[in-house]
């Protein structure tokens, strides 16, 4: 509750681009609260990639840390980031620190603000696969955070379930993803502005009207090494098909470009750019035909853009896209990854029915309801929109990956 004479200082701090842009909307809608003075602080967790962000949605940040360094262990970066932000606690001393998700910024913001006593709000709380080990550290990390805010600002029903089951002590309130806000206001400037349009295609003019685009994500740290190979070894694989062209925005992580970099650069079929800004990279989802990604951002973002989405993971912490039937976790195994692709390239009904556009993950409303939660007013909570009705066949394919058999797959 705002206090009575004087605004409620609120600290929003992150350090990654996926952070800054499910934020950023947020930032915005707390900016034109009269009642909330809300500061910014960038921990430098990424650069360049962040700085992209920053950019589009023309954020300023208060307090600008530089914790980056290339290739940065875990317990290189946290200690870095525990030194770096309590500095900025004393001088900023908010009357509540805004952390976002599961990233190793997340949890040190968290983690400080609360052995400071200053509350916490988390955006994109009670996410969990249930696996400590899967996204890694990440279920760690928002399972901490958890623990110690709050306001648990929760996506959806299945992620205040979570919390709930875990009688946390925060209070809980279900708002929807921020990232939907972002996504309507990206995708509505691209879809109103015709010459805008014109302009971001023409970075991909490289593409064969012809062939039909799949469009690649992968960073995850529990995929290093062989699991990134096998990711490799199916994308050649799938490079070799006439109808398909791939576009693989490369994730800067040294883990990530290395191997990518060796096993597919000079493939004719296969276009590794570098990170697109965020403007950039949703009209390139509006132009794919199936996506292909183990990204957590990139799974909320597609169904919303009607675009099928194979996740390479083997288990997910957003499983409202898979019982919606616009997502099928795929795992790294190249057999599986090619099986699941070529199905929806070559299967139109399945491409049809897998295209649907669902918003399991919000209406674009969250900043607002989460806003009114920390002025203490009543949130109208987020209640997503039901799957359309299908029939029994295609419920077969609404069935988590996992649960079916390999041979099951089209
Ligand atoms: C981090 C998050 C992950 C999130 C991802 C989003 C942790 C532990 N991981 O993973 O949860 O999904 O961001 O992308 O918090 N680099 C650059 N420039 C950049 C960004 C990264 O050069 O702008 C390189 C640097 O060498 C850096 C490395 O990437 O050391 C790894 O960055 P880091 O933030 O540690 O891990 P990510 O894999 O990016
Ligand atoms: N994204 C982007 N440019 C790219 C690739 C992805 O702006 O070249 C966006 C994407 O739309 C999503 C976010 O970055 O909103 C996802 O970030 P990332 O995959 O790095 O992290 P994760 O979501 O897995 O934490």
């Amino acid at each position: 509750m705002a206090r009575a004479n004087s605004r409620l200082k609120v600290l929003s701090i992150f350090g990654t681009r996926p952070e800054a842009i499910k934020m950023a909307p947020l930032i915005k809608a707390l900016a034109s609260e009269p009642g909330i003075d809300s500061q910014i602080c960038i921990t430098g967790q990424h650069q360049s990639m962040l700085q992209q962000v920053l950019d589009m949605f023309d954020l300023k940040a208060q307090y600008t840390l530089d914790v980056m360094t290339p290739g940065q262990t875990l317990n290189t970066l946290t200690a870095a980031l525990y030194a770096a932000i309590d500095p900025v606690l004393e001088q900023a001393r908010p009357d509540k620190v805004l952390v976002h998700g599961d990233t190793t910024s997340a949890m040190v913001a968290a983690m400080s603000a609360f052995h400071r006593r200053i509350p916490v709000g988390h955006v994109e709380a009670g996410l969990r696969t249930g696996d400590i080990h899967q996204p890694w550290p990440e279920e760690m990390n928002r399972r901490t955070i958890d623990l110690i805010s709050d306001h648990l600002f929760t996506p959806t029903a299945e992620s205040r379930r979570n919390v709930l089951g875990e009688r946390l002590q925060g209070k809980s309130f279900v708002t929807g993803n921020t990232v939907i806000d972002a996504l309507k206001m990206t995708a509505e400037r691209i879809d109103q502005n015709r010459q805008l349009r014109v302009a971001l295609d023409r970075q991909f003019n490289f593409l064969d009207p012809k062939r039909k685009l799949l469009v690649v994500t992968g960073h995850r740290r529990e995929n290093f090494g062989d699991g990134f190979l096998d990711i490799c070894k199916a994308l050649r694989t799938l490079a070799s098909r006439d109808d398909m062209q791939i576009v693989y925005p490369v994730h800067l992580n040294p883990n990530v470009l290395g191997p990518v970099t060796e096993h597919l650069g000079g493939l004719a079929n296969v276009h590794l750019i570098k990170p697109l800004d965020y403007l950039s990279f949703v009209r390139l989802m509006q132009l794919a035909h199936v996506v292909l990604t183990d990204s957590g951002g990139v799974q909320e973002e597609a169904p919303s853009l009607g675009k099928p989405v194979l996740v390479m993971r083997d288990v997910t912490e957003r499983p409202e896209a898979v019982a919606a039937g616009t997502a099928r976790l795929v795992g790294t195994d190249p057999n599986t990854i090619v099986r699941g692709v070529c199905a929806l390239f070559d299967d139109e009904q399945l491409w049809r029915r897998t295209s649907q556009t669902a918003n399991p993950y919000g209406d674009g409303k969250a900043c607002s309801r989460i806003v009114d939660a920390l002025m203490g007013r009543p949130v109208d909570e987020f209640v997503a929109e039901l799957p359309s009705r299908r029939s029994e066949a295609e419920e077969v394919h609404r069935q988590p990956m996992a649960l079916r058999s390999v041979s099951s797959l089209h």
